[in-house]
């Protein structure tokens, strides 16, 4: 029997997935290095924190995750192997280990080259417009949420906070889910009902402190932090950062404070970027 307050190294859940080493503490869940003894693999195993245990909207944000990732197959998206269920009914999830640093990591050694951002911008917005043509917004787009492996692809983890088109409250609820230094305005105040707007938004930051290392905006006090954003008020990208200012009104486009300023999805981000690094 698993007492799930006691899951920690050395613990094998379901029999298969030996937990070997901690990765992370995140918000909601803690993240193994595991051993998938039937495969002889290194995985990744998500279990939602032992506090949470009894939460059910957290229960139900870990199942819908577990759901949204069931649904993508895309090089730029973490791959899931499986939603596993212990005997004791701990659920986790079970994805590939990616194995690299997380660009929240990367880039508190400084900001990325043009050149790096470039494979950046490539991979999430192709691995966004998968994701957004499933019907699935992120909607929790931040630099530990993006992790860059030694080799190949950069991958977007972290679906904790993803909606779903269609079958979600888009609505406002009061209820927030995600980071506030990087949601999108419309989704702090709730004046809207949200859509894929907020992933080009939430690019547009990370792009922003992909190529500054500064977030756009930042402030202890939660309640001006929301003010700023709300407000559009960050210092220009070409302020912070030695980027041409074709690649700086991108970025400020992709992060504009009114959805119907910023680009219309993925695609056209993509391709704006495209032009202005040939500009
Ligand atoms: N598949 C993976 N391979 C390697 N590290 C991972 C993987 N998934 C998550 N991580 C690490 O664990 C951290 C927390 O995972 P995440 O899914 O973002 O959980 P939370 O919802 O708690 O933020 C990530 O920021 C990353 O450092
Ligand atoms: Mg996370």
């Amino acid at each position: 029997m698993t007492d799930p307050g006691a899951i920690g190294l050395g613990t094998t859940l379901a029999g298969r997935y030996e937990l070997v080493a901690e990765v992370a503490r995140g918000a909601m869940g803690d993240v193994f290095e595991a051993l998938d003894r039937v495969e002889g693999s290194k995985v990744a195993v998500k279990v939602l924190r032992a506090e949470y245990l009894a939460d059910e909207s957290m229960r139900r944000r870990f199942r819908r995750e577990g759901a949204v990732l069931k649904a993508l197959d895309h090089p730029a998206v973490v791959r899931l192997l499986e939603v596993a269920v212990d005997d004791d009914g701990v659920v986790f999830l079970v994805t590939e280990f990616v194995d690299g640093e997380t660009l929240a990591e990367r880039l508190s050694k400084g900001p990325l080259s043009i050149e790096e951002t470039d494979a950046l911008v490539d991979a999430l917005c192709d691995g966004l417009g998968a994701v957004h043509r499933h019907g699935v917004l992120h909607g929790d787009l931040k630099p530990a949420n993006v992790i860059w492996p030694g080799e190949g692809c950069p991958r977007l983890v972290d679906f904790g906070a993803s909606k779903i088109l269609g079958l979600d409250r888009l609505t406002a609820t009061g209820e927030i889910s995600g980071t506030p230094a990087y949601m999108a305005p419309e989704v702090l105040t709730g004046k809207a009902d949200v859509d894929h707007r907020i992933d080009v938004y939430g690019l547009g930051v990370v792009l922003y402190e992909a190529l500054s290392a500064k977030p756009p905006f930042h402030d202890g006090h939660v309640g001006r932090l929301m003010m700023k954003i709300d407000a559009g008020d960050s210092l220009p990208l070409d302020a912070v950062a030695d980027v041409p200012d074709a690649i700086a009104r991108v970025v400020d486009r992709a992060m504009h404070r009114h959805r119907d300023d910023r680009y219309a999805d993925m695609a056209e981000l993509k391709t704006a970027w495209q032009r202005a690094r040939q500009a």
